[in-house]
């Protein structure tokens, strides 16, 4: 396992290992001790994968753990998900010391972090990334958002996460295309400035995936901890979104990320 600790207005420490998702509970345990409410929120895709472990895991370490499951994809990172799960989270009475636990890709980190960055003016989010994009890029750092009918990401807030857990034994179940959107976010690492990096990639990801997702998300620290909220070198970390943005929406997101 290896663990990266990205100090930023909050320090958090991001884990990557093989088989880490059944210890969620004790991880969260450690840092915000239950007794206390989670709503884990996944899609339907993720869900039906990877939901019963982590609530099991949640529960045995004493959490009352309510979830809130939405349909997969970037059609659903809007302002209506956000005001369901908004309301999840009224009905199943978080207060300001719950935990808002997000298992899933972009999709589901993003809108999970909004919605606990301003449920009750901000709760702890605990991100469990499930995709390679989500593991090397938006799960850390703080970027949280929904789209806007004129683009994407146009709704957010700047708000770190308590904790990251990357079980790399859920890449396994990936489809291919959205592991290819991962890819894409790794070459790019490589290509900002570690050619150490692009020279592992030369060998198969697979053999060590624990190793090259712990460097991306070394670069990722360095460019958070340089310039948390985007206003200098970490936009170097947007190379090729710009136009790729508008690729996506204009595509009504079946073109995809990577
Ligand atoms: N995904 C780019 C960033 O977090 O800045």
């Amino acid at each position: 396992m290896k663990s990266i600790t990205v100090k930023a207005s909050k320090s958090y420490l991001v884990e990557v290992g093989k088989g880490l998702l059944p210890a969620v509970g004790a991880r969260i345990a450690q840092l915000l001790p239950p007794p206390r409410k989670i709503m884990l929120v996944s899609d339907d895709t993720v869900a039906a994968l990877y939901a019963k472990a982590a609530l099991t895991s949640l529960q045995e370490a004493g959490y009352t753990v309510s979830t809130f499951i939405f349909p997969h994809g970037e059609a659903s990172k809007n302002t209506d998900t956000l005001i369901d799960l908004w309301n999840a989270m009224a009905e199943a009475g978080l207060s300001r010391s719950d935990i808002a636990v997000a298992l899933g890709g972009g999709v589901v980190g993003d809108i999970t972090g909004f919605a606990a960055a301003t449920y009750l003016r901000g709760i702890a989010c605990y991100q469990i990334p499930t995709t390679l994009l989500a593991m090397v890029d938006s799960s850390v750092g703080g970027k949280t958002a929904v789209d806007l009918p004129l683009g994407k990401n146009l709704c957010g807030a700047f708000s770190q996460p308590i904790g990251v857990l990357c079980d790399t034994d859920v890449l396994k179940t990936l489809p291919n295309d959205i592991y290819a959107d991962g890819c894409a976010e790794v070459i790019k690492y490589g290509y900002l400035g570690d050619p150490t990096l692009l020279s592992w990639l030369e060998d198969s990801f697979e053999s060590d995936p624990e190793r090259v997702i712990a460097r991306c998300i070394a670069n990722k620290r360095d460019a958070v901890e340089e310039d948390e909220h985007d206003n200098g070198n970490r936009q170097l970390l947007n190379l090729g979104h710009t136009g790729g943005h508008a690729v996506e929406r204009l595509s009504g997101f079946t073109i995809s990320h990577g």
